[in-house]
């Protein structure tokens, strides 16, 4: 880029958010909030990061689609956050617009007389499978403590305890960058471990989930007691982003992790789980570097030792991981 255009760069792109927020501002609906420099650290379970250019909590679908057409139409990068729970933030936030289903309108929770449940993308994984117990409805007990949404959960394949989000699904309802919305059958949809691709470039709107059966609502309890227990047992009770990294074919990265006795290695307030070795916790003020510096180390010292090469499980917002490691 030559020196002019350089200067002209900072303009250009104010001049785009400028457009962008006179678009929406006084479009959207009363119960839609829309701010400017909004920190994502607190909106996440690791507590780093910095701001959001813009962000944004449509309440109604109408709402999102106007500022996803908008945001095409000014060139700007879109971001969806679900619970910010499997995700770092990097410390100089993202320039770019980022959408939360976070208003209650996408919290909803409806059993269908067909026997299916309409779950929203904003409901918590936890308030889904509370509702579910107390319906009597059985099958989603392992997403009890995973601290998600739906929507997150679809996107990442959540799973937990044997089970994964896509083993309740049948359709997923989702709008993509332009606008348009969608419906479809899981068997459409490429869904892996911690992954769905289809919700790359598109953002869930909730799904039609299948419970297993219909239940005693003390048995049902009585199994998310016990996945609780093991979960408290096992894993760190810090702020963290869950698993760092994918488990590698056949073997668990954490069990990697801790045979090369770095529980307890630090970068400034980032360290390695005492608990659990998969799990990078913030002892307080850790940053984003801090966190990326540690999955580095790690990284190195397994692929020198093991000649495995881990592969991070959690996202880095508004940037590849191979760029930064
Ligand atoms: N282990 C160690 N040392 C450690 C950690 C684990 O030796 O520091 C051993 C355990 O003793 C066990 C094995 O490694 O024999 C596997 O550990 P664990 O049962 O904790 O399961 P995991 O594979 O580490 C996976 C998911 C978790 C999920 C748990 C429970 C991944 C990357 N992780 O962990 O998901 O909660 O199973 O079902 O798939 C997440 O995705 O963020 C996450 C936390």
């Amino acid at each position: 880029m030559s020196a002019a255009a350089k200067i002209m760069e900072p303009d250009r792109r104010a001049g785009r958010w400028s457009g962008f927020l006179a678009a929406v501002r006084s479009a959207l609906t009363t119960g839609s909030r829309l701010t400017e420099n909004e920190m994502l650290g607190p909106k996440t379970t690791m507590r780093v990061g910095g701001p959001a250019r813009v962000y944004a909590e449509p309440a109604t679908a109408e709402d999102l689609r106007l500022l996803l057409v908008e945001a095409a139409r000014c060139g700007l990068r879109v971001f969806f956050l679900g619970r910010g729970s499997n995700l770092i933030i990097p410390d100089e936030g993202v320039d770019g617009l980022v959408l939360s289903l976070a208003h209650e309108s996408w919290q909803k929770f409806e059993p269908r007389p067909d026997g299916r449940v309409w779950a929203g993308a904003g409901l918590r994984l936890k308030n889904l499978c509370g509702l579910a117990t107390k319906a009597g409805l059985k099958g989603f007990e392992f997403l009890e403590g995973i601290p998600g949404s739906v929507g997150g959960a679809l996107r990442m394949n959540a799973g937990a305890m044997g089970g994964w989000m896509f083993d309740v699904v049948e359709e997923v309802h989702l709008m993509s960058l332009a606008g348009e919305t969608r419906t479809l059958k899981k068997g459409e949809m490429h869904v892996d471990y911690r992954h769905c691709a289809e919700l790359h470039e598109a953002i869930a709107l909730g799904a039609l989930l299948r419970p297993a059966a219909s239940a005693a609502s003390a048995d049902i309890r009585r199994q998310i007691d016990v996945y609780q227990k093991k979960r408290v047992e096992s894993q760190p009770r810090e702020p963290s982003a869950g698993c760092i990294f994918k488990n590698p074919p056949g073997a668990s990265a954490g069990r990697l992790i801790d045979e090369l006795g770095l529980k307890g290695e630090r970068v400034g307030d980032a360290e390695v789980s005492p608990v659990h070795a998969n799990f990078i916790v913030n002892r307080g003020h850790a940053t984003g570097a801090d966190i990326i510096a540690l999955v580095r180390r790690i990284r190195a010292r397994v692929k020198s030792a093991k000649g495995i090469d881990l592969e991070p499980e959690v996202l880095l917002f508004g940037r590849e991981w191979r760029d930064v490691l």
